[in-house]
Protein backbone atom coordinates (compact mmCIF):
# COMPACT_ATOMS: atom_id res chain seq x y z
CA UNK A 1 0.00 0.00 0.00
CA UNK A 2 1.44 3.37 -1.41
CA UNK A 3 2.03 6.15 1.40
CA UNK A 4 1.83 10.20 1.02
CA UNK A 5 5.68 11.23 2.10
CA UNK A 6 4.36 14.15 3.62
CA UNK A 7 2.30 17.46 2.29
CA UNK A 8 5.11 19.83 1.95
CA UNK A 9 3.32 21.78 -1.56
CA UNK A 10 0.74 21.72 -3.82
CA UNK A 11 2.82 21.42 -6.83
CA UNK A 12 3.67 17.80 -5.41
CA UNK A 13 0.42 16.48 -5.85
CA UNK A 14 -0.67 14.79 -8.85
CA UNK A 15 -4.12 14.53 -10.04
CA UNK A 16 -4.81 10.74 -8.65
CA UNK A 17 -3.61 11.05 -5.41
CA UNK A 18 -5.96 14.26 -4.84
CA UNK A 19 -9.31 12.35 -6.09
CA UNK A 20 -7.90 9.72 -3.27
CA UNK A 21 -7.55 12.32 -0.77
CA UNK A 22 -11.28 13.58 -1.97
CA UNK A 23 -12.50 9.92 -1.67
CA UNK A 24 -11.02 8.88 1.73
CA UNK A 25 -12.25 12.44 3.20
CA UNK A 26 -16.09 11.38 2.07
CA UNK A 27 -15.21 8.23 3.65
CA UNK A 28 -14.24 10.16 6.91
CA UNK A 29 -16.84 12.41 6.65
CA UNK A 30 -19.01 9.15 8.43
CA UNK A 31 -15.99 6.96 9.36
CA UNK A 32 -16.48 5.05 13.00
CA UNK A 33 -13.09 3.65 12.67
CA UNK A 34 -11.88 5.23 15.79
CA UNK A 35 -8.64 2.99 15.86
CA UNK A 36 -6.84 3.94 12.46
CA UNK A 37 -3.73 5.16 13.83
CA UNK A 38 -3.96 3.68 17.56
CA UNK A 39 -0.18 4.32 18.81
CA UNK A 40 0.54 7.15 16.31
CA UNK A 41 1.72 10.19 17.82
CA UNK A 42 1.16 13.39 15.98
CA UNK A 43 3.96 16.42 16.73
CA UNK A 44 1.85 19.94 16.42
CA UNK A 45 4.42 22.57 16.21
CA UNK A 46 3.15 25.55 15.09
CA UNK A 47 5.08 28.67 15.60
CA UNK A 48 2.33 31.41 14.25
CA UNK A 49 -0.89 31.50 15.24
CA UNK A 50 -3.94 29.23 14.22
CA UNK A 51 -7.59 28.54 15.15
CA UNK A 52 -8.76 26.06 12.42
CA UNK A 53 -5.29 23.85 11.33
CA UNK A 54 -4.42 23.26 14.48
CA UNK A 55 -7.64 22.16 15.97
CA UNK A 56 -8.77 20.56 12.58
CA UNK A 57 -5.61 18.29 12.59
CA UNK A 58 -5.41 17.35 16.26
CA UNK A 59 -8.69 16.73 15.89
CA UNK A 60 -8.14 14.39 13.37
CA UNK A 61 -5.48 12.79 15.05
CA UNK A 62 -8.09 11.97 17.99
CA UNK A 63 -10.79 11.01 16.30
CA UNK A 64 -8.82 8.45 14.49
CA UNK A 65 -7.74 6.85 17.58
CA UNK A 66 -3.96 8.68 17.55
CA UNK A 67 -2.18 11.05 20.21
CA UNK A 68 -0.89 14.49 19.54
CA UNK A 69 1.88 16.07 21.69
CA UNK A 70 1.85 20.54 21.30
CA UNK A 71 3.13 23.47 22.63
CA UNK A 72 1.42 26.81 22.66
CA UNK A 73 3.17 28.90 20.18
CA UNK A 74 6.35 27.80 19.46
CA UNK A 75 8.13 31.00 19.04
CA UNK A 76 7.54 31.55 22.58
CA UNK A 77 7.07 28.12 24.20
CA UNK A 78 9.50 25.79 22.34
CA UNK A 79 13.50 26.22 22.70
CA UNK A 80 13.05 28.33 19.56
CA UNK A 81 12.79 31.28 22.49
CA UNK A 82 16.02 30.28 23.55
CA UNK A 83 17.62 30.90 20.13
CA UNK A 84 17.31 26.70 19.28
CA UNK A 85 16.81 26.72 14.95
CA UNK A 86 14.32 25.07 13.35
CA UNK A 87 16.10 22.45 11.97
CA UNK A 88 17.46 21.41 15.25
CA UNK A 89 14.20 21.64 16.70
CA UNK A 90 12.93 19.13 13.81
CA UNK A 91 16.10 16.65 14.21
CA UNK A 92 14.77 16.59 17.81
CA UNK A 93 10.87 16.41 17.70
CA UNK A 94 10.77 13.66 14.77
CA UNK A 95 12.72 11.21 17.33
CA UNK A 96 9.48 11.64 19.59
CA UNK A 97 6.37 11.18 17.08
CA UNK A 98 4.91 9.52 13.49
CA UNK A 99 4.58 12.75 11.33
CA UNK A 100 5.04 16.32 12.16
CA UNK A 101 2.45 19.24 11.25
CA UNK A 102 4.64 22.93 10.89
CA UNK A 103 3.15 25.90 10.58
CA UNK A 104 6.40 28.48 10.43
CA UNK A 105 6.65 32.14 10.05
CA UNK A 106 8.95 32.21 6.94
CA UNK A 107 8.21 30.87 3.28
CA UNK A 108 10.01 27.64 2.72
CA UNK A 109 10.10 26.25 6.20
CA UNK A 110 8.28 23.10 5.68
CA UNK A 111 10.53 22.45 3.17
CA UNK A 112 13.75 22.95 5.59
CA UNK A 113 11.87 21.00 7.84
CA UNK A 114 11.44 18.24 5.73
CA UNK A 115 15.38 17.54 4.37
CA UNK A 116 15.75 17.08 8.33
CA UNK A 117 13.08 15.17 9.54
CA UNK A 118 13.14 11.39 10.33
CA UNK A 119 9.35 11.26 10.10
CA UNK A 120 6.77 12.92 7.45
CA UNK A 121 6.09 16.52 7.43
CA UNK A 122 2.67 18.54 7.10
CA UNK A 123 3.16 22.02 5.79
CA UNK A 124 0.39 23.85 8.06
CA UNK A 125 1.38 27.44 6.07
CA UNK A 126 4.60 28.52 5.90
CA UNK A 127 5.12 32.32 6.12
CA UNK A 128 3.59 33.80 2.56
CA UNK A 129 4.42 30.56 1.55
CA UNK A 130 1.48 27.98 0.90
CA UNK A 131 -0.77 26.26 2.59
CA UNK A 132 -1.27 23.30 0.38
CA UNK A 133 -4.05 21.14 2.85
CA UNK A 134 -6.01 24.73 2.97
CA UNK A 135 -6.32 24.78 -0.76
CA UNK A 136 -7.01 20.85 -0.66
CA UNK A 137 -10.15 21.52 1.55
CA UNK A 138 -10.66 24.30 -0.50
CA UNK A 139 -11.27 22.10 -3.70
CA UNK A 140 -13.01 19.55 -1.52
CA UNK A 141 -15.72 21.98 -0.96
CA UNK A 142 -15.74 23.63 -4.35
CA UNK A 143 -16.36 19.94 -5.85
CA UNK A 144 -19.04 19.44 -3.26
CA UNK A 145 -21.05 22.27 -3.55
CA UNK A 146 -20.85 22.54 -7.62
CA UNK A 147 -20.36 18.45 -8.42
CA UNK A 148 -17.52 19.88 -10.43
CA UNK A 149 -14.62 22.31 -11.20
CA UNK A 150 -14.84 23.22 -14.69
CA UNK A 151 -15.99 26.49 -16.43
CA UNK A 152 -16.22 28.13 -13.38
CA UNK A 153 -15.05 31.74 -12.38
CA UNK A 154 -13.31 31.97 -9.06
CA UNK A 155 -12.83 35.72 -8.27
CA UNK A 156 -9.73 35.94 -5.67
CA UNK A 157 -9.79 38.81 -3.48
CA UNK A 158 -7.83 40.75 -1.23
CA UNK A 159 -4.45 40.34 0.51
CA UNK A 160 -3.27 38.29 -2.74
CA UNK A 161 0.59 39.24 -1.94
CA UNK A 162 0.41 37.90 1.39
CA UNK A 163 -1.99 35.01 0.97
CA UNK A 164 -0.66 31.66 1.29
CA UNK A 165 -3.91 29.95 0.87
CA UNK A 166 -4.79 31.57 -2.91
CA UNK A 167 -1.12 30.76 -4.15
CA UNK A 168 -1.64 26.92 -3.24
CA UNK A 169 -4.78 27.16 -4.77
CA UNK A 170 -3.50 28.68 -8.01
CA UNK A 171 -1.26 25.80 -8.41
CA UNK A 172 -3.69 22.92 -8.16
CA UNK A 173 -6.06 25.10 -10.48
CA UNK A 174 -3.09 25.61 -12.84
CA UNK A 175 -1.65 21.93 -12.69
CA UNK A 176 -5.39 19.85 -12.40
CA UNK A 177 -8.24 22.18 -13.23
CA UNK A 178 -7.24 24.50 -15.87
CA UNK A 179 -10.64 24.92 -17.57
CA UNK A 180 -11.57 27.69 -15.28
CA UNK A 181 -11.15 30.78 -14.83
CA UNK A 182 -9.77 33.26 -12.12
CA UNK A 183 -10.41 36.76 -11.56
CA UNK A 184 -7.76 38.54 -9.25
CA UNK A 185 -9.40 41.81 -7.25
CA UNK A 186 -6.93 43.81 -4.85
CA UNK A 187 -5.79 46.70 -3.68
CA UNK A 188 -2.60 47.57 -6.06
CA UNK A 189 -0.36 47.01 -3.03
CA UNK A 190 -1.10 43.32 -2.39
CA UNK A 191 -1.70 42.21 -6.47
CA UNK A 192 -1.02 38.69 -6.84
CA UNK A 193 2.70 38.17 -7.18
CA UNK A 194 4.29 37.51 -10.68
CA UNK A 195 5.43 33.78 -9.76
CA UNK A 196 1.68 32.18 -9.94
CA UNK A 197 0.69 34.45 -12.60
CA UNK A 198 3.58 32.95 -14.96
CA UNK A 199 2.69 29.42 -13.52
CA UNK A 200 -1.29 29.93 -14.63
CA UNK A 201 0.28 31.15 -18.03
CA UNK A 202 2.25 27.95 -18.01
CA UNK A 203 -0.97 25.89 -17.82
CA UNK A 204 -3.06 28.26 -20.23
CA UNK A 205 -5.18 29.36 -17.39
CA UNK A 206 -7.36 33.01 -18.23
CA UNK A 207 -7.05 35.00 -15.03
CA UNK A 208 -7.63 38.79 -15.36
CA UNK A 209 -6.67 42.01 -12.57
CA UNK A 210 -8.99 43.93 -11.73
CA UNK A 211 -9.23 46.64 -8.48
CA UNK A 212 -13.09 46.94 -7.95
CA UNK A 213 -15.32 44.23 -7.01
CA UNK A 214 -18.34 45.91 -8.51
CA UNK A 215 -16.77 45.35 -12.10
CA UNK A 216 -17.03 41.60 -11.80
CA UNK A 217 -19.89 40.94 -9.34
CA UNK A 218 -22.29 39.58 -11.44
CA UNK A 219 -19.49 37.72 -13.52
CA UNK A 220 -18.04 35.45 -10.35
CA UNK A 221 -19.35 31.86 -9.14
CA UNK A 222 -17.24 31.54 -6.36
CA UNK A 223 -16.11 34.68 -4.61
CA UNK A 224 -12.95 33.45 -2.64
CA UNK A 225 -12.31 36.37 -0.02
CA UNK A 226 -9.15 36.63 2.16
CA UNK A 227 -8.32 39.12 5.69
CA UNK A 228 -5.67 41.75 4.72
CA UNK A 229 -2.89 40.47 6.79
CA UNK A 230 -1.60 43.09 8.85
CA UNK A 231 0.65 41.13 10.98
CA UNK A 232 2.79 41.43 7.31
CA UNK A 233 2.75 44.33 6.51
CA UNK A 234 6.62 46.69 8.08
CA UNK A 235 5.29 49.40 6.50
CA UNK A 236 1.98 51.11 8.54
CA UNK A 237 1.39 53.71 6.01
CA UNK A 238 1.19 51.48 3.22
CA UNK A 239 -1.20 49.41 5.83
CA UNK A 240 -3.14 51.65 6.25
CA UNK A 241 -3.61 52.98 2.63
CA UNK A 242 -4.29 49.08 1.67
CA UNK A 243 -7.40 48.85 4.46
CA UNK A 244 -8.78 52.28 3.02
CA UNK A 245 -8.74 50.67 -0.94
CA UNK A 246 -9.45 47.28 0.37
CA UNK A 247 -12.82 48.80 1.48
CA UNK A 248 -14.11 48.45 -1.76
CA UNK A 249 -13.49 44.71 -1.70
CA UNK A 250 -15.83 44.21 1.20
CA UNK A 251 -18.83 41.78 0.41
CA UNK A 252 -21.64 43.23 2.57
CA UNK A 253 -25.02 42.30 2.67
CA UNK A 254 -26.26 44.72 -0.19
CA UNK A 255 -23.87 43.72 -2.30
CA UNK A 256 -25.24 40.08 -2.35
CA UNK A 257 -28.17 40.83 -4.81
CA UNK A 258 -25.84 41.77 -7.98
CA UNK A 259 -23.85 38.02 -7.54
CA UNK A 260 -25.55 35.12 -9.83
CA UNK A 261 -28.10 33.37 -8.32
CA UNK A 262 -25.53 30.55 -7.27
CA UNK A 263 -22.69 32.31 -6.60
CA UNK A 264 -21.06 30.92 -3.44
CA UNK A 265 -18.87 32.73 -1.32
CA UNK A 266 -15.36 30.72 0.66
CA UNK A 267 -12.66 32.86 2.88
CA UNK A 268 -9.88 30.61 4.44
CA UNK A 269 -11.01 32.70 7.98
CA UNK A 270 -10.59 34.10 9.89
CA UNK A 271 -13.00 36.89 8.99
CA UNK A 272 -12.66 40.74 9.27
CA UNK A 273 -14.36 43.35 8.13
CA UNK A 274 -14.12 42.25 4.48
CA UNK A 275 -17.20 40.26 5.40
CA UNK A 276 -20.18 42.77 6.45
CA UNK A 277 -22.63 42.48 9.18
CA UNK A 278 -25.44 40.10 8.00
CA UNK A 279 -23.42 37.67 5.43
CA UNK A 280 -22.37 35.31 7.23
CA UNK A 281 -26.57 34.16 7.70
CA UNK A 282 -26.75 33.98 3.77
CA UNK A 283 -27.08 30.99 2.19
CA UNK A 284 -24.32 32.01 0.21
CA UNK A 285 -21.44 31.91 2.55
CA UNK A 286 -19.97 28.58 2.51
CA UNK A 287 -16.74 29.37 5.03
CA UNK A 288 -18.02 27.83 7.91
CA UNK A 289 -18.74 24.44 6.06
CA UNK A 290 -15.63 24.77 4.06
CA UNK A 291 -13.79 24.72 7.89
CA UNK A 292 -15.59 21.92 8.97
CA UNK A 293 -14.23 19.93 5.83
CA UNK A 294 -11.29 20.98 6.64
CA UNK A 295 -11.28 18.10 9.26
CA UNK A 296 -12.21 15.50 7.38
CA UNK A 297 -9.59 16.45 4.53
CA UNK A 298 -6.76 16.36 7.47
CA UNK A 299 -8.75 13.06 8.54
CA UNK A 300 -7.99 11.21 5.18
CA UNK A 301 -4.02 13.02 4.51
CA UNK A 302 -3.36 11.74 7.79
CA UNK A 303 -4.15 8.07 6.91
CA UNK A 304 -2.73 8.73 3.74
CA UNK A 305 0.48 9.25 5.32
CA UNK A 306 0.20 7.24 8.55
CA UNK A 307 -1.51 4.18 7.24
CA UNK A 308 -1.37 4.29 3.08
CA UNK A 309 -4.20 4.06 0.77
N1 LIG B 1 -7.42 28.90 7.38
C1 LIG B 1 -6.49 28.89 8.36
O1 LIG B 1 -5.32 28.60 8.13
O2 LIG B 1 -6.96 29.27 9.58
P1 LIG B 1 -6.09 29.27 10.91
O3 LIG B 1 -5.04 30.35 10.76
O4 LIG B 1 -7.05 29.56 12.02
O5 LIG B 1 -5.45 27.92 11.04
Amino acid sequence: MPKLIGVIDAQQFNKRTLEVVFRIAKEMEKTRNRSMLAGKILISLFYEPSTRTRFSFESAMLRLGGNVISTENAREFSSAAKGESLEDSIRVTSGYGDVIVLRYHKEGGAKKAQNISSIPVINAGDGTGQHPTQAILDLYTITKIFGHFKGLRIAMMGDLANGRTVRSLCYFIAKHYPDNEILFISPKETRMRDDIKAYLDRYNVHWEEHSKLTTIIGDADIFYQTRIQQERFKNKRTLKKVQKTAKELYITAKKLSFMKKDAIIMHPLPHLKEIGKGVDENPRARYFEQAQNGLYVRMALLKMILVGY
